[in-house]
């Protein structure tokens, strides 16, 4: 029996090269050897004000984002969150067995509410109880992330824990993070000390998976450096050459010693060069097999659908015997 894969990103902003180094890559590969199922989390991004028609386009811009940057659709469940109506309902039973103190101590709780003054909704304070659900659902082993999210993750566990200190065990399996070794945390150009996120105000502070050549170079090649001039890899000095080098690193697949010896005696101004000219024909292909996806959105309909049908099964198994487990009357 092969183990259960689920991972997903929340439908907002544009997808990064920090979500692709981060996630997207390691869902890639582990597409061959697991059972895997990716979805887009358009009920998450309703935590902050959307505009529907924006989210609407996003949702498919993601979705092709997910397919040109190489998940198959065949080899793995592909979906839409809120086509499965099943993780709204897990999450209502989870919320009921979450502590309120436990998602007080969410970190990414805490900083989006210091972001969005003006709409701290119950769903932001609830979301990771979604995301619990999301993951229980399918009976996932694994759960493929960046580092932000290792605490959703823990988060999860407990849930589990809560579920089962009051009816038992049997129902839920208790799903690890993946997290890669490399780039699990890739940081924002302009300031290193920060994570790259892609709802970011600031567009220089990102490379998105679908920029233009020339906006990936002039990002990168104005990406802040650190005073100094010797390329070494030193996350505590050298923080925004350091970021530079994780990502030349998981394009090129070369080590860091690698790239320390192939740039002894250069400038970092080579390095910036180089790694632009990388992530350019990197992502070339990723972009023109988006522009093509796009023009299809019969073709996109049609393979949400399908994933859609495909989870579906799958959920709706697990929450049939929620629903019995915790007493309710099933006709
Ligand atoms: P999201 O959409 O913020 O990010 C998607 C994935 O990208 C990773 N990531 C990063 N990795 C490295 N460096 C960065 N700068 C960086 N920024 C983002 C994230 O860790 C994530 O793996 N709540 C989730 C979506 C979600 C989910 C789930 C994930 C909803 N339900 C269930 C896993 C399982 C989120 O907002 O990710």
């Amino acid at each position: 029996m092969k183990k259960t894969i689920l991972s997903g990103s929340t439908v907002t902003g544009d997808l990064t090269i920090g979500n692709y180094i981060g996630a997207i890559n390691n869902w890639k590969k582990l597409q061959e050897d697991y059972d895997c199922l990716y979805f887009l989390a358009d009920l998450h991004a309703l935590t902050v004000f959307q505009d529907p028609q924006v989210l609407r386009d996003r949702t498919y811009s993601f979705f092709a984002q997910y397919l040109a940057l190489g998940l198959d659709p065949e080899k793995n469940i592909i979906f839409a969150q809120s086509h499965v109506h099943e993780h709204a309902e897990l999450m209502w039973i989870l919320t009921c067995l979450t502590p309120m103190g436990f998602l007080n101590r969410m970190t990414q709780f805490k900083e989006k509410a210091e972001k969005h003054v003006k709409n701290v909704n119950s769903g932001l304070f609830t979301y990771p109880v979604l995301m619990a659900a999301d993951i229980l659902l399918y009976q996932a082993d694994l759960v493929p992330v960046g580092e932000d999210q290792r605490q959703h993750l823990e988060l999860t566990r407990d849930i589990v824990g809560f579920f089962e200190h009051r009816y038992g065990a049997g129902v839920f399996k208790l799903p690890d993070a993946h997290v890669g070794k490399q780039g699990a945390r890739v940081m924002s150009l302009q300031d290193p000390e920060k994570k790259m996120s892609k709802s970011d105000d600031n567009d220089k502070n990102f490379v998105s998976i679908i920029d233009d050549a020339k906006k990936i170079e002039k990002k990168i090649k104005s990406a802040t450096t650190d005073s100094g001039s010797e390329i070494t890899f030193d996350l505590e000095n050298k923080p925004g050459l350091s970021n530079l080098m994780t990502i030349y690193s998981v394009f090129s697949g070369k080590s860091i010693q690698a790239l320390e010896a192939e740039y002894a005696g250069k400038m970092y101004g080579h390095l910036k060069v180089d790694l632009a000219d990388l992530v350019v024909e990197h992502l070339r292909p990723v972009r023109e097999r988006y522009v093509e996806l796009m023009k299809n959105r019969d073709y996109l309909d049609e393979l949400l659908k399908k994933g859609a049908a495909r989870a579906q099964v799958r959920a709706r198994g697990t929450l049939d015997q929620v629903y019995k487990t915790v007493g309710l009357v099933r006709s």
